[in-house]
């Protein structure tokens, strides 16, 4: 994938790495929908997950990106909006296979958890590997459906 609507937000753990994100996705073509939030002040995960969520649900955003410290929190709130398939990633490899097998239309991070250089292989990875297709796996998502 090279271009398209990405919608990204994170609460406060995340922010820096969102910028990062936001320019790196800019500098490659993407339009970018930042959701927030924008400082170090405390709010809640699962309003962020929600908008990044409803932003690829409704087709405003092709794919999401959503960080909090785990990544855990806000990935099962983007996963309550129907047609969201968020997916924590800690490594290129679980990130390459959220997308070859779940067709992941969400990543999620933690920013606790892994470092920034990990969290940028994981954004490429996310954005260079599509799904795999195939009768087993697309039956399969369509059971999460
Ligand atoms: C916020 O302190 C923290 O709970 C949040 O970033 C996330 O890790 C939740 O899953």
């Amino acid at each position: 994938m090279s271009e398209g609507t990405i919608a990204i937000a994170s609460d406060h753990a995340g922010p820096s790495l969102k910028d990062i994100f936001k320019a790196k996705l800019e500098e490659r073509g993407y339009t970018v929908l930042d959701l927030g939030t924008h400082g170090a002040e405390s709010v809640d995960y699962p309003d962020y997950g929600k908008a990044v969520g409803e932003a690829v649900a409704s087709g405003e955003a092709d794919r999401g990106i959503v960080i909090c410290g785990t990544g855990i929190g806000i990935s099962i709130a983007a996963n309550r909006i129907p047609g969201v398939r968020a997916a924590v990633c800690h490594d290129v490899t679980s990130t390459k296979l959220a997308r070859e097998h779940n067709d992941a239309n969400v990543l999620a991070l933690g920013v606790r958890v892994i470092g920034p250089e990990v969290a940028l292989d994981c954004l490429d990875a996310f954005f260079a590997t599509e799904f795999s297709g195939g009768e087993r796996h697309v039956r399969r998502i369509g059971k999460l459906g």
